[in-house]
């Protein structure tokens, strides 16, 4: 996909100002975001359902993981939990193998607990309602947001990376940082109210080919924080370390410490961590997933 093959974008800055409020201002803007969708739009899988579980597991997957990486995940996952019931009875350190790969581990936890909740409060049906959603563990009001669109197709206001990066670049045009309070009421005046779930996949792949095309306008965001190089973070040393507890259960720390070239007092600590959160825990002096 190239955003540069499109008529209907100029790159060379924003085209619509804030003040651009009257219908016409909003018609064009919908009809050029929904034209973008419809020549350039991506296929993913969690768009060819409406199946909420499914829904949930993608948007939790694409909270802080890249559309490529989950494109992958994904299939893997729901082979193995197809549904809220299967999810919610399998051991953590299943749900925590097969998510191996994605990063950010405690989302598989919050993601089984999700399931549970569903299982044990909701007779196993997702609820239908933002703030519902938005008391789940590991769902903010963003991904209760996405949710209720994608699964539900409901008119939801809300913003998250992609979505910020488009208003930002097509109505702030003067320099100096736009907060999401300013962008907001924004998203709600041009919501195409008609199929709000076609609106928000437009809107999120337009934006993810702008961050390819334009120097980011997020920078501009108040809300913007780069994301922390993953090379020797605590991070990937987590994950090294929990790769080693989901596959040799029963080490001893010590054990565990001669397998990562690191220094072993950061090991400690870490694997410390890892316990505190509930990812592993001790058992016959060693560390085994928990449970
Ligand atoms: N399609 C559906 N949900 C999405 C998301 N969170 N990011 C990108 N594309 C999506």
């Amino acid at each position: 996909m190239k955003i540069s093959d499109q008529e209907t974008l100029d790159h060379s800055g924003p085209q619509f100002s804030r003040d651009d409020r009257s219908r016409h201002g909003i018609w064009a803007f919908q009809q050029m975001v929904l034209s973008y969708y419809e020549q350039h739009g991506r296929d993913m899988a969690w768009r060819n359902t409406t199946d909420s579980y499914l829904i949930l597991v993608s948007e939790i997957m694409l909270q802080q993981t890249q559309v490529e990486r989950v494109t992958t995940k994904f299939p893997e996952f729901i082979r193995a939990f197809p549904d809220f019931a299967t999810l919610a009875a399998a051991p953590l350190g299943e749900v925590l193998t097969v998510w191996q790969g994605m990063g950010y581990n405690r989302r598989a936890i919050s993601l089984q607990k999700c399931a549970i909740r569903v299982i044990n409060e909701y007779n196993g049906i997702l609820p239908a309602d933002v703030d519902i959603l938005a008391t789940f563990p590991g769902i903010g009001r963003a991904t209760a947001s996405s949710i209720a669109a994608f699964a539900f197709n409901m008119p939801v206001v809300f913003i998250e990376t992609n979505i910020r990066r488009v208003f930002i670049h097509f109505f702030f045009t003067e320099t100096g940082t736009v907060s999401d309070a300013e962008i907001l009421p924004l998203v709600e005046k041009v919501l195409y109210r008609k199929n709000p779930r076609i609106w928000y996949w437009a809107l999120m792949d337009l934006g993810s080919a702008l961050k390819k095309t334009v120097a980011n306008p997020n920078r501009r965001s108040v809300h913007y924080t780069r994301q922390s190089p993953f090379e020797g973070s605590d991070r990937k040393i987590r994950g090294a370390l929990l790769k080693i507890v989901l596959k040799d259960p029963f080490l001893e720390e010590e054990e565990i410490i001669g397998r990562v070239a690191e220094d072993p007092h950061r090991l400690r600590r870490i694997l410390g961590a890892l316990e505190a959160d509930g990812f592993i825990q001790r058992k016959d002096n060693g560390f085994v997933p928990a449970e």
